[in-house]
């Protein structure tokens, strides 16, 4: 039996395969490349390119696996661009889930893990944010992802089809191996994009906005690393076939950083100055965003490894000194 990792080649998704295989699963991806990177991708899982709304396509992997059970990441996730092109947001994101969930429905595949965000949530009301809080998603691309959580709800008491729907704050890190890590492009990332400063890739790094009604100003946000992250997808497919129940779960470490502080971790990290310049507020963020990740620790048994925010931004440092 196989599990399909769709969106396989991204950032969160390569690392959930890392892990997967590390654990004996057998791993088929499905990846369009639109966002992924073949350099992503395990040598030792079964590769089909190809794009999650064509049909025929999906149904050929279905056909030709023996999957058993799905983690989907596959989908657009720039907040910005979301803002200007929701057609595409919606077509990608929630049309990509409807056949995924049909082929899933034909096969008699009955489990998903769902990479979901706390993006669904909008401002928050209170901090930490807990799953049951209202979602109010300001953007195209959290309420894309709040639709493909809420059409997987309505599949389950009329196909039983179980889900899990993950969502992560701020995923960041790279994998120890150092062969894998966050790769997107363009960037528009906190973490990557201060990393370019040291790597001479980037003279400063741009701050928008230090007139939140924060510590010090700027944004907080609470900062995952991604092998944590895959860590949940496994114990979310665990408990998927160990309790044939729904759910829906923040990850997050619950503890909130400035921007400046991530700049300032960073700094002793890379032992560089990274200046900083300081821009307008970027349109769409909410001020603060902070998990209560006490549901998947009772859920999924889940604990974060990474706790410590300079060890976090060690790891994607070690990445990108190793790939360049
Ligand atoms: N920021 C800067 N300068 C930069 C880039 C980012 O100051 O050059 C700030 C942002 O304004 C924000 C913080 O750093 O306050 C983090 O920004 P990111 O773009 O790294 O991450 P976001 O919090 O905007 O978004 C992330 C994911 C989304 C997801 C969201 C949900 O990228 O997919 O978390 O919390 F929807």
């Amino acid at each position: 039996m196989a599990i399909l990792v769709v969106g396989g080649a991204g950032y969160i998704g390569s690392h959930t395969v890392y892990e997967l295989i590390e654990r004996g699963e057998d791993v088929v991806i499905v990846d369009n490349l639109q966002t992924g990177f073949r350099s992503l991708i395990h040598p030792q899982a079964h590769f089909y390119e190809g794009d999650l709304r064509d049909r025929e396509f999906l149904e050929h992997v279905f056909e030709q696996e023996p999957i058993e059970g799905v983690i989907h990441f596959a989908a657009n996730s720039l907040v910005g661009v979301s803002m200007k092109e929701p057609l595409e947001y919606f077509d990608n994101n929630v049309y990509g889930m409807i056949v995924l969930l049909e082929t899933m429905h034909a096969h008699n595949v009955r489990h998903i893990v769902f990479s979901s965000t706390a993006a669904t949530y909008g401002e928050p009301e209170r901090i930490p944010i807990e799953e049951t809080d209202p979602t109010v998603p300001t953007n195209p691309y959290g309420e894309t992802k709040l639709a493909m959580e809420k059409i997987m709800k309505w599949c389950d008491p009329a196909y039983g089809m179980k889900y899990v729907a993950l969502r992560y704050f701020n995923a960041c890190g790279a994998h120890p191996n150092k062969k894998i890590g966050e790769l997107h492009d363009p960037e528009t990332h906190l973490i990557p994009l201060i990393l370019q400063v040291p790597q001479g890739r980037r003279e400063a790094i741009s701050v928008f906005g230090n007139d939140y009604p924060t510590k010090d100003g700027t944004c907080i946000r609470d900062y995952i690393h991604v092998c944590d992250l895959a860590d949940a997808h496994i114990r979310a497919l665990r408990y998927l076939n160990e309790h044939e129940q729904s759910a829906t779960i923040n990850l997050g470490n619950g503890e909130g950083y400035s921007v400046l502080e991530i700049i300032e971790a960073a700094r002793k990290v890379t032992n560089h100055p990274i200046p900083v310049r300081m821009e307008p507020r970027r349109a769409g963020d909410p001020a603060r965003l902070v998990a209560n990740p006490e549901k998947a620790k009772n859920l999924l048994g889940w604990e974060p490894k990474y706790t410590d925010i300079e060890k976090i931004i060690e790891t994607a440092w070690n990445f990108y000194t190793n790939a360049s």
